[in-house]
């Protein structure tokens, strides 16, 4: 099936200077204008206070996409002269988006377009609410044709900004009009979970508190805090990684089919399971940081020694947690989240852990009894679905072994195309599905208000290894254990 067209548009990218728009949504546009998916006369309009010209915007871009390997260097420089445009904000004052309003409305007669209107906030959090105010106050939230505004992650730091910057966006623009990006919505193996589960019956049928024992998310990550230590230390890994990414994640392996396909229905849903999920407190939590080590052969200074971070930062870069849902289909199983920092390698899966049979009259190979079942959903880097079962072992007796059935994205499909690419074109396209509404973005920080006001002290683990020991408690006070290879 071939996607629909979208309308001719500029794309206006406020931030266009910044480290997101160079590294990441650049190459997101590149390749889409590649694709042909921009319509005719339709152009990006990069914004920021810099004094920059076109020429020296384009230039500045196409050393970018070089760097990133987008493409050959004609190609390149062919997409920067005929799609980038820049608008030099200077001061943040309201002339000034006065000025971008009248450059949009040059640009639009000149391209002969019919003023639809993607706004891009490419831009920190602290300039967020400021900066819809005053596109608001430029009139700049409508335009002739329609307006769509983006807003990156992360959107508030606790419930209370989360709620005033809804409010904020909420007084400039309607909800359907809002895109708030979790680029992990925009990966194939995130949205894979939900058909995973929902396209077949047999999965279906055991997804519940009778089946399952217990659920593992983790999203691990070898790289440490690199060059961003400025934003990191003011976030960590509970806002950083737990509230968005992880959560999405949780939702969409926890909530119930929704009645119909539409995109409020599974919104609904994805707010309804959240809003179960009991009370976290400090005890389901380990806060971890980490410390001198080596990943994979490269050796890592200790988070507080990185440029930037504060020698006695408390700042977490790991974190495990706890959780339980009071519903129908989850009381009484344990739900286990982690993620860090400095680990061994990148590794982001589900692991859902089945019950053993009651009564098993097989001899095991293994110092188990038996294995458990297990279906694996492996989101990054390795994508696809594994899963694990026993089988009898050839000759006498009745002897079982473990083995896995795998199905790898990468043997079929080949390579997947990045989030960004697609969470872009849905934009382009006017279709909100993947991205997250505003009740659903209050329920994920609500879920940790209580965390994030009492957080337990960090424990220190070295960078390399598993993360810290430490984390092993939340699992064995549950009778459980997390599931390790
Ligand atoms: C970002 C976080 O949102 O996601 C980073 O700010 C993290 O700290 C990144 O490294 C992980 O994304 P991915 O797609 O590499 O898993």
């Amino acid at each position: 099936m071939s996607d629909p067209p979208a309308e001719p548009h500029v794309f206006v990218v406020l931030g266009a200077t910044g480290d997101l728009m160079q590294r990441k949504l650049l190459l997101a546009l590149y390749h889409l204008h590649r694709q042909g998916r921009f319509p005719p006369g339709s152009a990006i309009l990069g914004v920021a206070r810099h004094a920059l010209d076109d020429p020296s915007f384009r230039e500045t871009c196409a050393r970018s996409l070089v760097a990133e390997q987008a493409g050959p260097l004609d190609d390149v420089r062919r997409f920067c002269d005929e799609m980038l445009f820049y608008f030099g904000l200077g001061p943040d004052t309201s002339e000034s988006y006065q000025g971008l309003s009248a450059r949009l409305q040059q640009l639009e007669q000149a391209r002969r377009l019919p003023g639809n209107r993607i706004l891009y906030l490419a831009l920190p959090l602290d300039a967020v609410g400021p900066t819809i105010e005053k596109l608001g106050g430029a009139g700049l939230h409508r335009a002739a044709g329609w307006t769509r505004v983006v807003v990156e992650k992360p959107f508030g730091r606790d419930l209370a900004s989360a709620q005033a910057l809804n409010g904020v966006v909420h007084r400039f623009f309607d909800e359907s009009q809002v895109y708030r990006i979790d680029h992990y919505l925009g990966k194939e193996t995130v949205q894979n979970l939900l058909v995973f589960r929902l396209a077949n019956a047999f999965v279906e049928s055991d997804w519940n508190r009778d089946r399952v024992e217990r659920v593992e998310i983790t999203v691990a990550e070898s790289i440490g805090v690199e060059e961003r230590a400025e934003y990191y230390d003011a976030s960590g890994a509970l806002r950083d990684m737990i509230q968005n990414h992880v959560t999405q994640i949780l939702s969409l392996v926890a909530m119930e089919p929704p009645a119909r396909g539409s995109v409020d229905a599974i919104r609904d849903e994805k707010v309804k399971v959240l809003r179960s999920a009991n009370p976290i407190g400090p005890d389901d939590v380990v806060r971890g940081q980490y410390t001198r080590g080596t990943v994979g052969g490269r050796a890592v200074p200790a988070y507080r020694d990185a440029d930037g971070v504060p020698p006695a930062s408390d700042t977490e870069t790991y974190v495990a947690l706890r959780l339980k849902f009071a519903n129908w289909r989850w009381q009484d199983v344990p739900f286990f989240l982690r993620t860090g920092k400095c680990l061994p390698a990148k590794s982001t899966r589900v692991v859902v852990t089945f019950r053993a049979p009651p009564v098993s009259f097989f001899q095991s190979e293994t110092e188990y009894a038996m294995n458990p079942d297990q279906v694996t959903l492996l989101i990054q880097p390795e994508e696809g679905v594994e899963i694990s079962f026993e089988i009898k072992v050839p000759g006498r007796g009745m002897r079982v072994q473990t083995h896995r059935m795998k199905f790898h994205y990468a043997d079929v499909f080949g390579v997947l195309p990045d989030g960004y690419e697609t969470l872009v074109f849905d934009v382009m396209l006017g279709d909100p599905s993947l991205f997250v509404r505003s009740d659903e973005v209050e329920e994920s920080w609500r879920l940790y208000s209580n965390i994030l006001e009492h957080p337990p002290p960090v424990t220190f683990y070295p960078a390399g290894p598993e993360g810290p020991a430490e984390a092993n408690r939340l699992t064995q006070e549950w009778g459980q254990r997390w599931t390790t290879g």
